[in-house]
């Protein structure tokens, strides 16, 4: 049964007509014991984390865009060799640094995707100039580091994608012909979610996929429904785990298209007893924490693991996992800040609206 991290930051928009703003981010899921984390690396994964989310607070906190925030809090982690995205990837079985990334905005549903990209310093960044400078949804290889040079993205050669962890995983998993899950016990993926001040959330997220990857395997991070989603009436979601059973279950536009259809609801609900009472169950009800847990339940149903970070129209910013940690991070407008990487570690009242 999944062990779910079940907490919720509310913001809800308040009386006064404050403008309010969340975010949270992921840097992967997986199996992880806190015996086996010394304190110095867990030092440095939530100095990573830190970093990341404070990237993303400070756009969203200036009035800047979900969007906008979503990509700032990503870069450092794809410049940040201890995750699985942009520098640190894992190997293909080639050899290789296959990069894949994909960023929503909820506002008008508008998406951009690339998989398999080899020398884009940031493939957050390329995937979201498919989104705003191009017909397309989804590019890939050589096209889509070729549109990337027309639109002037920042390149690197190899070596700085190429870790030796990386490469230590990968010929110990030839060498003892164990899976990708025995050698990394952990999916490194990076992912951001965000409301901004207007009201717009965006979701974006970033992977090098699984090590040993091969015959042009792609997992969900790139794919828009799977991995990425981001959609103004309901929710904005980001996912890490294992890619094939993301893309079965539709995670992230699943866990949106529930919620949507439960506001719906709710709305119907308000004529009935009236706006107040209507909100006032729906602050309640913690339903975005329950959709995200029973689609997650519907992954480890079908044998996968992983998790998703969300942000609602409201400010909540939650985490389902089914994994024993997911490195992860939220921030509020409300004061809300705390990194956390195995379950249960999240403060139970996170802000001075506890029971939201
Ligand atoms: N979730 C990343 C992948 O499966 O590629």
């Amino acid at each position: 049964m999944a062990a779910f991290a079940t907490v919720s930051a509310p913001v809800s928009a308040d009386d006064h007509g404050e403008k309010h703003w969340s975010i949270a981010i992921h840097g992967g899921a997986g199996t992880m014991s806190p015996d086996k984390m010394t304190p110095e690396k867990r030092a440095e994964y939530e100095v990573a984390l830190q970093t990341a989310l404070d990237a993303g607070k400070a756009v969203l906190a200036n009035g800047g865009s979900a969007v906008d925030a979503v990509k700032a809090a990503i870069i450092p982690m794809e410049d940040n060799p201890l995750f699985n995205a942009g520098r640190g990837a894992v190997f293909t079985w080639e050899g290789r640094n296959e990069l894949d990334a994909s960023i929503m905005d909820g506002r008008d549903r508008s998406a951009g995707a690339v998989t398999g990209v080899t020398t884009i310093k940031n493939p957050i960044l390329l995937a979201d100039k498919v989104r705003t400078d191009s017909p397309h949804v989804f590019l890939m290889g050589e096209g889509a580091e070729q549109f990337a040079a027309e639109r002037g993205l920042e390149t690197a050669p190899p070596e700085w994608f190429a870790t030796e962890h990386r490469r230590e995983a990968l010929e110990r998993m030839k060498a003892e012909q164990v899976s990708a899950l025995e050698v990394d016990h952990k999916f490194g993926t990076v992912g951001a979610v965000a409301l901004d001040m207007d009201g717009n959330l965006a979701a974006g997220t970033s992977t090098g996929g699984m090590t040993g990857k091969r015959w042009g395997r792609i997992g969900d991070s790139p794919v828009i429904g799977a991995g990425t989603y981001a959609d103004n009436r309901s929710c904005a979601v980001s996912a890490t785990g294992w890619g094939e059973y993301f893309i079965r279950v539709g995670v992230a536009h699943e866990i949106c298209t529930r919620l949507r259809v439960l506001f719906e609801g709710v709305d119907a609900m308000s004529t009935e007893v009236g706006e107040d009472e209507a909100q006032d169950w729906l602050l309640h009800s913690n339903l975005a924490q329950g959709v995200s847990d029973s689609v997650m339940a519907e992954v480890e149903e079908l044998g996968g693991d992983g998790g998703v970070i969300l942000v609602t129209p409201e400010g909540d910013a939650l985490f389902s996992f089914n994994t024993t940690g997911m490195y992860r991070g939220r921030a509020t407008s409300d004061g809300v800040n705390e990194v956390a990487i195995f379950g249960g570690e999240e403060s139970a009242e996170p802000s001075s609206t506890p029971d939201h």
